[in-house]
């Protein structure tokens, strides 16, 4: 049974592999969670399935608490009405079908109170869409999680025009209260922004394979150990940033002409124009003083360093 006297009261409507990454983020974030799917088969399954995620969390040193404290948080239903009652979140993970994520969110709208945030896992389907005519589109927008949303924090918010703003910042307080990292997204373009920077690599992979100018497997290399080895502890902008002494805008002055001729090799004609670049390293600058910039190469080399040093401890150990 769900104690349902804890702060925050959470339902994850659909328990396939994102519904659970929800239940395990919620209950160790110290709220009680209710699980709803349909499918018989699969609500036999969930407990063991979210007792064995947490046993690998507490394996990994990454529990605070113990399982049983964990699993009284937690209970599984068959019906959507039960699973709702007294959410004050609840995060939709049924399927990516138009007609399914409608029909649970019209239910929704009469099984919820108006502060109910309803949240959307969708990977691309904004809520201007699933949401239309349901009777829920100021108090729902697109959580698109990471999989799974336990081990990878980022979480991204995407309202639709009719977002109450109120219900996106509690949003964004709770995912954070949960250990989350939310970021905002301000439009609802298709792939949201996670999608959209694994496309432009994905893309650009294909068509190197597709020309022959490298394997899948030397591909994966180049990332895995190569810009993958950045990417675990900044973003592409700060990796630019400290590329080049001067920073993104000297980085862009020098690389710009070259990626532009690569771009176009591939049908994408847009610039990096003098007000973008402007823009970037306004936003840069403010995040990194110039005067910084000596001491974040060197941190930037540290962490590198550290992860390598891990790596090889690791591999003795194995
Ligand atoms: N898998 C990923 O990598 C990933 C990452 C981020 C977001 N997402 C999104 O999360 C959502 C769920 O994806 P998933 O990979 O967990 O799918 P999944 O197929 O593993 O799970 C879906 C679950 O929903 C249940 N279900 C079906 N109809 C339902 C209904 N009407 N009401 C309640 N439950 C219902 C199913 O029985 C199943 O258990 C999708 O929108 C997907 O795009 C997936």
């Amino acid at each position: 049974m769900t104690d349902r006297t804890t702060p925050l009261h959470t339902a994850v409507i659909g328990g396939g592999s994102i519904g659970i990454g929800f239940a395990v983020v919620f209950a160790r974030a110290g709220f009680t969670v209710a699980v709803m799917d349909p499918d018989p088969i699969r609500r036999e399954i969930i407990p063991s399935e979210f007792a064995a995620k947490l046993r690998t969390l507490a394996s990994h040193g990454l529990l605070q608490e113990s399982l049983e404290v964990l699993e009284a948080r937690f209970a599984v239903h068959g019906d959507l009405a039960e699973a709702a009652l007294g959410a004050q979140l609840i995060q939709e993970c049924v399927p990516e079908r138009v007609e399914l994520k409608q029909a649970l969110f019209a239910s929704l709208a009469g099984l919820t109170d108006e502060k109910c945030i309803i949240a959307s896992s969708s990977s691309f389907m904004p809520t201007s869409v699933s949401a239309k005519d349901t009777g829920v589109e100021q108090r729902i927008l697109v959580a698109h999680p990471g999989n799974p949303p336990y081990a990878i924090p980022v979480i991204e918010l995407v309202p639709n025009q009719l977002t109450d703003p109120a219900i996106v910042q509690r949003a964004h307080y709770i995912y954070t209260q949960a250990g989350m990292s939310p970021v905002m997204v301000n439009k609802e373009i298709e792939g949201f922004v996670f999608n959209r920077l694994q496309g432009a690599l994905l893309r650009e992979a294909y068509a190197l394979v597709r020309d022959g100018a490298a394997s899948v497997d030397d591909i994966d290399t180049v990332v895995r150990d190569g810009l993958g080895r950045r990417w675990t502890f900044m973003g592409p902008f700060e990796t630019a940033d400290l590329n080049t002494r001067g920073g993104i805008a000297s980085h862009a002055e020098k690389m710009g002409p070259s990626y532009h001729r690569m771009g176009g090799e591939r049908g994408d004609t847009s610039e990096w124009t003098p007000e973008l670049i402007a823009q970037v390293e306004a936003e840069r600058r403010a995040m990194l003083p110039s005067d910084q910039w000596d001491d974040r190469t060197a941190w930037r080399d540290d962490q590198l360093l550290r992860r390598l040093a891990a790596a090889e401890a690791n591999k003795s150990v194995l």
